[in-house]
C-alpha cells in the first residue's frame, strides 16, 4: 500500500517525474495523449496535484492549462488539495448505501475524529466519499489509496484504521 506524501507545496516537478512524463509522451502520437498517466505520476509522487504542477504538465504536453484543469475537475480521484498519507474513499452509491454505508461512515468519522472531506491533524488520513467504485458485489466497500476493502463491518473498519496507525501491513 503506497502512502501519499504530505509536506510543503512543491512549485516545480521533480526531475524524476519530469523525465517520466517526457518518456510517456513518446508513446502517443500527440503529447497531449499522455495527460492522464502524466497526472498520475505527479499524484503518485506528491500525493496531490497543486496548480503549479498542473501548469507545468500543460507546458510539457504543449496544451493550455485550462485543458489540464478540466481533466482534474472531471476525475474526482485526482486530488487538487493536499491530502493525508492515506486517503479513504467510502462508496456511497446504491448497493453500498443499502448494505450499511451510513453505519460505516459513522464508524469512520468516529474512529478518525473527522468529518467527510477532512484530514486528520496528524496528516495520516483524509476521508472522502465517492460514487460507485465498481465493486458492488463487495458492498459496503471503500478504497484506501489504491486498494479496495470490501464487505466492511464496523469491526473491520476499526481494525484497518488501527493497523495503519500502528504502521502494520494491511
Ligand atoms: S455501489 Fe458501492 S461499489 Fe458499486
Amino acid at each position: 500500500l503506497e502512502g501519499n506524501v504530505t509536506g510543503d507545496v512543491p512549485l516545480r516537478l521533480s526531475e524524476k517525474v519530469r523525465e517520466k512524463i517526457l518518456a510517456l509522451t513518446e508513446r502517443y502520437p500527440r503529447k497531449s495523449g499522455a495527460l492522464l498517466p502524466a497526472l498520475w505520476e505527479v499524484q503518485k509522487e506528491v500525493g496531490w496535484i497543486p496548480d503549479s504542477l498542473a501548469e507545468e504538465v500543460a507546458e510539457i504536453l504543449e496544451i493550455p492549462p485550462s485543458q489540464v484543469f478540466e481533466v482534474l475537475s472531471f476525475y474526482v480521484l485526482f486530488h487538487r488539495k493536499q491530502v493525508g498519507k492515506y486517503t479513504i474513499w467510502l462508496c456511497r452509491n446504491i448497493s453500498c448505501y443499502l448494505r450499511g454505508y451510513e453505519e460505516i461512515k459513522a464508524c469512520l468519522e468516529k474512529e478518525l475524529g473527522i468529518r467527510e472531506g477532512e484530514t486528520t491533524e496528524d496528516g495520516l488520513f483524509t476521508f472522502l466519499t465517492n460514487e460507485c467504485l465498481g465493486a458492488c458485489e463487495g458492498a459496503p466497500m471503500m478504497q484506501i489509496n489504491d486498494r479496495y476493502y470490501m464487505n466492511l463491518t464496523p469491526e473491520k473498519v476499526r481494525d484497518l484504521i488501527q493497523k495503519v496507525r500502528k504502521g502494520e501491513p494491511l
